[in-house]
């Protein structure tokens, strides 16, 4: 089983989906901690419905980004997280976090990277007039929403669309994302070669991105 820890800030609905697929048979990973940073952020209501263990770690009460995330990656060692998930949590992460938990490390975006990063994804799709929106899963690297994609989905943008009726549509998707991606890292699937995501890649694949570009 692939220990699991979760990151969050909010509502947690992204932590709901990895909950209800990790007690689905043979899924290859467990949620084994969450960790929040807004002391009432109801995803924390979640995890103890869940029966599983969380941590409130208000960064307000740290002098710095390097004590909150020192203390942060000392929950994460305690509770032996193999892999850790962020899912809508709001904190930007140190350089030297970001490094220790180098492709142990995902984010899910509400846009169709590397569009529409940081904040309101989905206002920013409107705003853009693009017609097919979406979400991804990546790698987290340290520039923000940026790094190895491991899997997108798309929806359509439909005429009348508002950023909430955008971000239900996406939000469907996102909820059968994170789990499908925790599930095939879960499975061994998954590697990370040049910067790029290889799923279920043979050797001659594995050896073909191993090699610079050719110009
Ligand atoms: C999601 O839209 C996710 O893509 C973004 O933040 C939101 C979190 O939602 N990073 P929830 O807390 O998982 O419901």
């Amino acid at each position: 089983m692939l220990r699991v820890a979760v990151l969050l800030s909010g509502r947690g609905s992204n932590l709901q989906a990895l909950i209800d697929a990790s007690q689905t048979s043979a899924y290859p990973a467990e949620i084994v901690h969450v960790v929040a940073n807004v002391p009432n952020a109801p995803g924390l209501t979640r995890a103890r419905e869940a029966g599983i263990a969380s941590s409130v770690l208000d960064h307000r009460d740290y002098e710095s980004r390097e004590t909150f995330d020192a203390a942060v990656t000392g929950v994460l060692k305690e509770c032996g997280a193999e892999l850790v998930c962020l899912a809508g949590f709001m904190r930007i992460l140190t350089d030297t976090f970001v490094e220790a938990w180098k492709d142990r490390l995902l984010n899910i975006h509400p846009s169709l990277l590397p569009a529409f990063k940081g904040l309101n994804a989905q206002q920013q799709a409107l705003d853009a007039g693009v017609k097919i929106a979406g979400c991804s899963v990546h790698f987290v690297r340290l520039g923000m929403d940026e790094g190895p994609i491991v899997a997108q989905a798309a929806v359509p943008v439909l005429p009348g669309d508002d950023a909430e009726s955008l971000s239900a549509r996406i939000l469907i998707e996102e909820h059968r994302l994170y789990p499908m991606v925790v599930r095939l890292i879960g499975e061994k699937r998954v590697a990370v070669i040049r910067e790029r995501v290889l799923i279920d890649a043979d050797e001659g694949e594995r050896a073909g991105l191993s090699k610079p570009p050719a110009h």
